[in-house]
């Protein structure tokens, strides 16, 4: 497949270069445009990028491979990003994972034949008070997950429901009399 940006989009881009006194700060927005428009960011699309911001295809390869949000192949419909880092970890993260890859039928890193689910195993999501967390496509935080919590969330978004994040209540602190 043969990728290529818009005149509408290389005018965007075009206004992001103009932010930086180079190029190399625009990477990050301008991968971010190619993903939301092709769904990822695989080899070719790199390379695209690279050439659009006149960069070394090695610099755009390497900011994407080390960001998990950038896609570097195909995904399913929803990528299911569940953290397995220490706080995680701690709270059940990777019973989560494994019921999760159980009940999907693949394993992190994979897609499912539909093309529904991807799922990925990630770093820190930086949300640790809420462990343990899922990110669901580079957007909706599940926190506090269990497996019934799990089961819902799948259930929800094969019916087109995206769950809500689900902050703790907050403390209620008496204020101080004087
Ligand atoms: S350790 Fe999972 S969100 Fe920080």
């Amino acid at each position: 497949m043969k990728y290529e940006f818009t005149e509408d989009e290389l005018k965007q881009i075009e206004v992001i270069k103009a932010r930086y006194p180079e190029a190399r700060p625009a990477t990050l927005p301008v991968l971010w445009i190619a993903q939301n428009k092709f769904g990822h960011v695989e080899p070719d699309v790199q390379k695209l990028v690279a050439r659009t911001l006149g960069l070394p295809e090695a610099h755009v390869h390497g900011v994407a491979e080390f960001y998990t949000q950038y896609y570097k192949k195909e995904q399913g419909k929803f990528v299911l990003d569940v953290c397995t880092c220490l706080s995680c970890q701690i709270c059940g993260g990777y019973d989560i994972l494994h019921y999760l890859e159980d009940k999907l039928g693949i394993k992190h890193g994979e897609t499912t034949k539909d093309k529904m689910f991807t799922i990925q195993q990630v770093e820190c999501l930086g949300a640790c008070g809420y462990a343990p967390m899922m990110q669901i496509t580079n957007g909706v935080y599940v926190n506090h997950l269990t497996r019934e919590k799990v089961d819902k969330v799948i259930h929800g978004l094969k019916n087109g429901e995206m769950p809500e994040f689900e902050p703790m209540e907050m403390r209620k602190v008496k204020p101080q009399e004087n």
